[in-house]
């Protein structure tokens, strides 16, 4: 497969992608920070299946980073990058550097409100903030029609598709499911944070929603699947953040299945000194599947 052609200014890429728009190509575009695994690969390949030509963008997005958090560490390998989304066919790889993205002088924000409020928005203030404005940056100079996200950052969904459904823009937003390590963790860049230790007690997150899931097709009452959840997480040593089951959509607490609510696990917890979320949709509790 050809080499994807690096693009560093913006607007150069918007050219590229109105010109090959033009030529009645569809463009799929998939936004990342880089140091890409299979999860993103992922979504590349839907990308790819669904679209033209496929744009990716790497950007370590310094707006969406608490001030203690690890914007600094976070890992960078373009080089390893581009190897990777060589082999996927990808035909551009937008990679600004931080001033084109954030010119001097900068000073436009979006704040979006609704589902960027709780869980992530309280426990980190100005991210969702921070990927709202880079993700509407980007698509302004890759004007694609279909953008593609990994269900493993659900907030990050609900928060882009509010913004997207407010502010009009023309494009439309697929969500790709988690891909997961043979152990069951939810791959991550953060995951090279990982000891082995730390490894280990990583798992339990997946077998723990695992096992949850089990609760809810039995009819365990939702407080009680919580409170097991929450033990099986503690008792190896993670510290939960979060760990409940809200309505997929709204995010709000429930108390008692309802067919109609599509129901999500979603759980935020540290182990060691790394942060790492994961969830799982609960299937209806009337299908086989169940
Ligand atoms: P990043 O963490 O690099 O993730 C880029 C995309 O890959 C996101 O849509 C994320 O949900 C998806 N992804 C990550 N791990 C995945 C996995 N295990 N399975 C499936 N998809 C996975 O998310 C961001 O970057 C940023 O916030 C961004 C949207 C690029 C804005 O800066």
């Amino acid at each position: 497969m050809p080499t994807p052609l690096i693009v560093r200014k913006r607007a150069e890429m918007r050219n590229l992608i109105l010109t090959n728009r033009a030529l009645g190509r569809r463009i799929g575009f998939v936004p990342t920070m880089g140091s890409l695994h299979r999860g993103h690969t992922s979504l590349v390949d839907q990308a790819t299946a669904d679209c033209d030509d496929v744009v990716t963008s790497i950007f370590v997005n310094p707006s969406q980073f608490g001030p203690n958090e690890d914007y600094e560490e976070y890992p960078r390998d373009l080089h390893a990058d581009v190897h990777l989304l060589s082999q996927h066919g990808v035909r551009w790889i937008f990679a600004p550097d931080v001033q084109e993205m954030f010119p001097p002088g900068d000073s436009t924000r979006i704040e979006v409100s609704g589902p960027a409020k709780p869980y992530e928005g309280i426990l980190r203030p100005g991210h969702f903030s921070g990927v709202a404005t880079i993700v509407l940056r980007l698509l302004q100079s890759t004007p694609a029609h279909k953008i593609y996200f990994g269900a493993k950052d659900w907030q990050q969904i609900l928060v882009i598709r509010q913004m997207v459904q407010d502010l009009g823009v023309d494009i439309e937003v697929v969500t790709c499911p988690t891909v997961r390590d043979k152990d069951g963790l939810a791959m991550s860049s953060r995951n090279t944070y990982l000891s082995k230790d730390d490894r280990e007690q990583a798992i339990t997150i997946y077998s723990s929603l695992q096992q949850a899931e089990k609760h809810w097709c039995n009819g365990m009452a939702i407080n009680k699947i919580e409170n097991d959840l929450k033990k099986r997480l503690s008792t190896k040593g993670i510290q939960i953040e979060y760990a409940d089951i809200v309505d997929a959509k709204s995010l709000n607490k429930i108390s008692k299945a309802n067919p109609s609510t599509p129901t999500i696990i979603l759980i935020a917890c540290r182990v060691g000194s790394t942060r790492l979320i994961d969830n799982l949709l609960l299937p209806s509790q009337t299908l086989s599947s169940c």
